[in-house]
């Protein structure tokens, strides 16, 4: 019967009775006193299975995946997340596609049974800009999986009601579990924080990852001219594969990252470079000035770059800075050329429903480029925390296999 816990534990990879709740569950779990590389600070245990309050929802988690916030949440950096959320673990895992389990008796909208693809935003949904300015701007805004203990890298994870969307229905779990984050991120920042415009050129840093291959697609849609940073062969296919019009592969320019304490003679190396750099954006987007928008997220070592090559009047949308926080660059370039910078942050509910009836639709393509078994969830996240991947990864969490789309083929 739905929502009864009258089963202790089930085995991965099978479902359990229809909507009964087990009172245990699979999951990797982050603990405080093994923050770490994620081989080690991810590691696989057996815990209670939270109970969905009212607005919230119980989802049995498919497949997840994989974003550098749980490589943050591994590393305990640059915060610990069990100081945030003071839960005594962390699970990770802020992407997933699942089946509706049990829903808090507030929740009208879904019902156990629904398959769906989760944003990873939770708001309030009391304050004034949950109802009426920007939900983004919530007293309460977390994002689930990372500023919250119940992630999706467990065999069922804990979810506010709005943050459930359709699955799509032709799509595999794995597949549909890879794209909700690094999407609804890039919309917000290009469509939404940048307005970006039809004719305009973009310059997207890490064309061929998980931001990058959804913005050059989200820039392709709106009509702008995207031209994508990578750093191999494989990834320049890869971005222009995903939309890119022209790329710049950036070990062709050594100096150009940013760097302490820096000597004149340095400085000068860097900026030549940055110059260099400017000119073979110009030449990829087939153009004479710098970047309408620049899509940053590197951050220390790329944004003086960022700011110097953008076009007058250009804005520079930021939503993260992988490099490095402490971002040092020269601001004449930003007054006297009248750059704006913007930051940006995931998305809000409706933000994330436009992006993902993208998706439904077939104009967005996920870029997943590997799946991982439940078991080597950690190895996925080395995998990113290295750079050895292109666009997104996935894991099977209780899907059995890969290629399985819906609940009808598990029973
Ligand atoms: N605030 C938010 O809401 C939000 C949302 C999503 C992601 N993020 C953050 O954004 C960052 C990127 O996420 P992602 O999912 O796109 O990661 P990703 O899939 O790992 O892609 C990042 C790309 O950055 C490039 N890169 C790595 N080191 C670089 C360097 N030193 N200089 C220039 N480019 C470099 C790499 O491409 P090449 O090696 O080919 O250049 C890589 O493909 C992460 O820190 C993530 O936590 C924030």
């Amino acid at each position: 019967m739905s929502g009864e816990r009258n089963v202790d534990l089930v085995a991965l990879g099978s479902l359990p009775p229809a909507f009964v709740v087990p009172r245990r569950m699979h999951a990797w779990l982050i603990r405080q006193d093994r923050h770490g590389h994620p081989l080690e600070s991810f590691r696989e245990e057996v815990v209670d299975t939270p109970e969905p309050g009212p607005n919230e929802v119980l989802v049995l988690s498919m497949a997840a995946g994989v974003n550098y916030n749980g490589v943050w949440a591994g590393l305990g950096k640059p915060v610990s997340v069990l100081d945030a959320h003071k839960h005594p673990f962390h699970i990770a895992g802020s992407d997933c596609s699942g089946i509706v389990w049990k829903v808090g008796n507030a929740v009208t909208r879904w019902k156990a049974g629904d398959e769906v693809v989760i944003h990873c935003n939770q708001t309030c949904g009391e304050c004034p800009a949950c109802n009426g300015y920007d939900p983004m701007g919530c007293d309460n805004q977390k994002i689930w999986g990372y500023e919250t203990p119940w992630g999706s890298f467990s065999q069922f994870t804990l979810v506010q009601g709005q943050q459930l969307m359709p699955k799509p229905k032709d799509m595999t779990w794995e597949e549909s579990a890879s794209y909700a984050l690094d999407l609804c991120t890039a919309y917000r920042m290009l469509i939404d924080r940048a307005e970006l415009r039809p004719g305009e050129t973009a310059l997207i840093w890490g064309g061929a990852g998980g931001l990058g291959t959804f913005a050059c697609q989200l820039a392709r849609l709106v009509g702008a001219v995207p031209v994508a940073v990578v750093s191999s062969e494989d990834k320049a296919e890869m971005a222009r594969k995903f939309g890119a019009v022209g790329t710049i592969n950036r070990k062709d320019f050594p100096h150009l990252a940013w760097t302490p304490n820096e000597t004149p003679e340095r400085k000068k190396q860097r900026m030549d470079a940055a110059k260099a750099f400017g000119k073979a954006f110009m030449k990829a987007a087939g153009t004479s000035r710098g970047p309408d928008v620049v899509f940053e997220h590197p951050g220390q070592e790329t944004f003086p770059t960022s700011v110097f090559v953008a076009a007058k009047m250009g804005r520079i949308v930021i939503c993260a800075a992988t490099t490095g926080f402490d971002l040092s660059f020269d601001v004449r370039h930003l007054w006297m050329r009248q750059k704006k910078i913007i930051g940006s942050h995931f998305a809000h509910a409706e933000e994330c429903w436009r992006a993902n009836d993208l998706v439904l639709q077939g104009k967005i393509k996920p870029c997943m480029t590997q799946v991982y078994e439940y078991r080597d969830i950690p190895k996925a996240h080395d995998d990113m925390m290295h750079n050895r991947h292109m666009g997104k990864l996935s894991c099977l969490v209780n899907a059995p296999r890969t290629g399985l789309k819906t609940r009808s083929e598990l029973v």
